[in-house]
């Protein structure tokens, strides 16, 4: 696993886009698997830039993301209002700014008729894409990866689940709070890939940042494998690995005098990384 710590949200957005571009340069066709929520947003904005400086080509790529909010609410015949959809997020935040097909963008559907059955024809379409090269991912407040809350099966698939009230408070404090929506109104139910489907991609590159990400990724990296955080999962993974956190997500680190001497080290043993 690489652990690369950088001092900044914006050295390590830098960091992170320049991955997922090196991807998009190798394997022009990749496809990509990418993530919601306040983290990633630095590193979208780098790559819109690469798109609009360095004409960065996004034509071939496809793309799946990790989750979306049930349209359930409160009253379940009134699908939830979509402003604040992870659809919409990934519209403002990425997509409407690169050259990614409309066809080859995959986001849970929301407002799917038949949830249990969407979940199931997501998997499949993951499949006839090749399979995820890169999975994009953040780490929620209590050890999510993606909206596997704690207790769901290492092995689980895209389905739908039953978000804790520290999801819905972290995510209320980000976004819905913002767009004027309550707290009671909130979506409390989401469509996810499992932390099995997630972990047949073939790269994985997680972020996190801010103070408040310390502990539980000094959890997830250096804790037990345990299904109270999902994101302990990574340490399971046989493909490539690699966090990028800024200095105070990386703060309750143990072994971060190792991780940045492997980083140095790296890139003499293995040139071109
Ligand atoms: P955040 O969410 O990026 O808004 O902190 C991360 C997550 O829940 O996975």
């Amino acid at each position: 696993m690489d652990i690369i710590i950088r001092d900044t949200y914006e050295e390590m957005s830098r960091y992170a886009a320049g991955l997922i571009a090196s991807m998009v340069r190798q394997k022009p066709d990749c496809v990509l698997g990418l993530a919601t929520g306040s983290t990633p947003i630095g590193a979208y904005r780098e790559l819109e830039r690469m798109h609009r400086e360095e004409g960065l080509d996004f034509s071939q790529v496809k793309t799946f993301n990790l989750d979306e909010y049930l349209g359930v609410g409160i009253d379940l015949n009134k699908p939830y209002k979509m402003d604040q959809s992870y659809a919409r997020f990934m519209y403002e935040e990425l997509f409407k700014h690169i050259n990614v097909k409309k066809e080859n963008i995959h986001i849970p559907d929301g407002l799917a008729k038949n949830p249990e059955e969407f979940c199931k024809e997501y998997e499949e379409e993951i499949r006839k894409a090749g399979g995820i090269d890169l999975q994009l991912l953040g780490i929620g407040g209590d050890g999510h990866w993606a909206f596997n809350e704690p207790g769901s099966s290492l092995a689980s698939r895209t389905r739908v689940e039953i978000l804790t009230k520290q999801t819905l408070d972290d995510n209320y404090e980000s976004f819905y709070k913002k767009a004027g929506i309550s707290r009671e109104q909130m979506p409390h139910f989401a469509i996810t890939m499992g932390i099995g489907t997630i972990l047949e991609a073939r790269n994985i590159l997680m972020l996190a940042n801010g103070r408040k990400k310390a502990a539980v990724v000094a959890k997830a990296l250096e804790g037990p494998v345990t299904s109270q955080v999902t994101a302990s999962a990574i340490q399971l993974f046989r493909g490539g690995v690699t966090v990028v956190l800024d200095r105070e997500a990386a703060s309750e680190l143990k072994n971060t005098e190792h991780y940045l001497h492997r980083e140095k080290l790296k890139s003499t043993f293995f040139p071109g990384n």
